[in-house]
Order: C-alpha cells, then structure tokens, then sequence
C-alpha cells in the first residue's frame, strides 16, 4: 500500500512538473516580420476604414460616450481607456465580466507611451497572433483569436493606419494578470504559419462572412459552450448569448434567416438599423456600438445582409 501511495505521489510530482515546464515554455510565437509597411495611400485609406468601421478598434482603445446612442468612441482614437481592477469588468465593456488583475484598454498610439517603439512586424503579430511586445501572450479580451482571419493586407493596412494616428500621451500600468489565469493564457496564441489571401470582394456571400467574422458580429451572436467557449455548431448566429448590459442582462439577437431572426427584415431596413442616430425604444442600447458599425458603406452592409441570409435558419433559446 505504501509502495503504491509513493508510486502514486511521485507519478503526480512528474505530471505536475511537466504540466508546470510545459506551460512556462509558453507562450508559442515566432519571430515578428522583418516587412516595413509602405503604407501607401490607398493602404492609409483601408486601414482608416477597417479601423473606424468594421474592426472595432477604436471601441475599446479609446473613450466612449455613453450619452450618446450606441456609446461611440471619442477622439483622439487609439489613446487607451481605463483598466480592469480584480474581479471587475472593464469600463464600459459589459462582456468582460470580472478579470484577473489589472488588464488595460493600452494606448496603441504611435507615442512614448504607446507603441512608438514596436516595429511593424510586432504589431501584426500582436494583431492576429496575441503576442506582445516581450513575447508574452496578450489577455484574449484583445480579440486576436478573430483577427488571425484577417488577410495580410488588411492586417498590413490596419497596422499602417495605427502607425498614423495622431500621437497620444496616456501612460497606463502594466498589465497583470493572477495565478493560475497568467499560465492559462499562454496556451492561447498560436502562430500564423501560411499566408492569409484576400476574400473575394465581389462575391458578397463569400466577403459578407469574412465582415461578419472580423467585425465580431458572429462571435457575439453565435452561442458558446460554457466551458470550451467554442461556437456550438449547428447554432452559429442563433443568437441568445448572455450580457451584462448596463441595465442589467440582455441578449444577443437571432442573425439567421429564421422567423425569430432576421426572417422577416428586408435589406433596406437591415440598413437602416445601423444608420440610426437615436433608437427611443432603447433601453440599453450600448452593448453594440451601433453607430460605430455604421460607418460601413452600404456595400459592406448589404455583403453583411446577403451572408446572414445564406446561413441555415435555427431557432435558438438559452
Ligand atoms: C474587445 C476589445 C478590444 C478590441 C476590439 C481591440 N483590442 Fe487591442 N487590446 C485590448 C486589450 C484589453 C489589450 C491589452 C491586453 C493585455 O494587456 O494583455 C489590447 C492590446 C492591444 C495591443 C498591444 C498593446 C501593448 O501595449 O501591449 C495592440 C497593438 C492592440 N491591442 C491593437 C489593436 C488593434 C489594431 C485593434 C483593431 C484591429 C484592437 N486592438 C482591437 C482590447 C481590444
Ligand atoms: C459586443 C457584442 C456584439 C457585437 C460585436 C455585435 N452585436 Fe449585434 N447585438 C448584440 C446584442 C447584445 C444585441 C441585442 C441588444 C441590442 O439591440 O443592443 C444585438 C442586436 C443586433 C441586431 C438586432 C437589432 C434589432 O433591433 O432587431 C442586429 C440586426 C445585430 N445585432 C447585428 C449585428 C451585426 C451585423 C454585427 C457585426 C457588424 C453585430 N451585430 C455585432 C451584441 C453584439
């Protein structure tokens, strides 16, 4: 009995020390680029796009106003927010939840006190691979495990249109997050090993998924599992994922062709949801930064529309 108890105990020692050597060999990364971005104007003027209208970016790097409908960010773009304090959500990010430590919305302005010394290929990789600056993974609220679908040009101009903005002075503390979730997360990033090609623009089907992925309509309004926090297959867009609102708990719409969903919308009126400036019947209308999201040309919108028609139409409860 006592052989196997202190066969047992080291055969537990072992596994814990490997799991302990695996996890502080993490996280996984590669080397960043070596590429300077021209940033040509006509990458300027995507990255401009993708970062004040589909991306979200300046959604949770700058301030909002919440008295406004949709709580839209406030310039300067990109100076950072407020941070998380233990066991607190993010400001004005609802679907934080309670986080493990002090987690910042960083100041991605190219200043001293943001990333005026990263290079751009350390950029795109804290973009779509998670890794920051000294090779640690970045806190998933940084959604990079939804970047990573965007295609090296798109990422390419996004980080040439970062590099542009107007430089901001806003020191925030570091990012530090508790035991065990500080090991927990370097599990996380995963490197890009093959190039990411451009969606075809003029097939709205094909290039309304990829918005609809980028600008995370999908993620929210896909149901979870609880536990793996993978999309639950067979319900994507069903809707029903649970928010803390700031007036109390909402959720997510249908964003499928079904009767509960987006059945009954017409194009025409898809549209005009996001180009709303008030919304009366509102009660708690800043969840989705709706006017944000309205900046996309009507092409785009109308790409988002054909893509959630071609879904299959579930109904969905929580
Ligand atoms: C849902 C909120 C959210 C969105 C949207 C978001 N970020 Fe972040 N981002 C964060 C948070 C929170 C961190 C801090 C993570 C940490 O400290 O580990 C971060 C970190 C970063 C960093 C690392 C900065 C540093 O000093 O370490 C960069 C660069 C960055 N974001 C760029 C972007 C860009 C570009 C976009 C749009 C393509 C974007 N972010 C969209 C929340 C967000
Ligand atoms: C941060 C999470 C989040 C993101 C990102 C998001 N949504 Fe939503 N959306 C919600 C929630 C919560 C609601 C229900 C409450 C509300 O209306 O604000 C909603 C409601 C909606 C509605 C129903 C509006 C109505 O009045 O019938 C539509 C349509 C919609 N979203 C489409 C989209 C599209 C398209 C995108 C991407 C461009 C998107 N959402 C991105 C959380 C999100």
């Amino acid at each position: 009995m006592r052989k196997l108890l202190t066969l047992l105990g080291t055969a537990f020692f072992l596994l814990l020390a490997t799991v302990l050597i695996y996890l502080f060999t993490l996280p996984k990364f590669t080397e960043p680029s070596t590429e300077i971005i021209e940033a040509n104007p006509e990458q300027l003027a995507r990255g401009d796009y993708l970062f004040n209208a589909v991306l979200g970016c300046p959604v949770c790097h700058s301030e909002r106003d919440y008295s406004q409908f949709g709580g839209p960010p406030v310039a300067p773009f990109g100076g950072g927010r407020a941070c998380s304090d233990t066991g607190k959500p993010l400001p004005g990010l609802a679907e934080s939840g309670g986080l493990p430590g002090t987690i910042c919305f960083r100041n991605i302005t190219p200043h001293e006190t943001g990333i005026f010394d990263w290079t751009d290929g350390e950029l795109l990789r804290a973009v779509r691979e998670g890794i920051g600056k000294e090779n640690q993974a970045l806190f998933p609220i940084m959604p990079y495990f939804i970047y990573r679908n965007l295609s090296d040009e798109d990422a390419q101009s996004v980080v040439a249109y970062v590099r542009s903005l107007e430089a901001v002075d806003h020191s925030l503390p570091d990012t530090a997050i508790n035991f065990p979730v500080n090991l927990a997360i370097r599990l996380l990033p995963d490197p890009l090993n093959s190039p990411v090609p451009q969606p075809d623009t003029n097939n709205p089907i094909a290039y309304g998924k990829y918005l609809s992925t980028v600008a995370r309509c999908s993620f929210c309004h896909s149901p979870r599992d609880s536990r793996s926090r993978q999309a639950i297959e067979g319900l994507e867009l069903a809707g029903g994922v649970e928010f803390q609102g700031h007036n109390g708990l909402m959720y997510s719409t249908n964003l499928t062709p079904h009767a509960e969903g987006l059945g009954e919308m017409s194009e025409a009126e898809f549209l005009a949801l996001f180009r709303r400036t008030t919304d009366p019947s509102a009660a708690d209308i800043n969840l989705m930064p709706w006017t944000y999201y309205g900046n996309m040309s009507d092409a785009d919108l109308s790409a988002i529309f054909a893509y959630l028609q071609s879904v299959p139409a579930v109904s969905y409860s929580p």
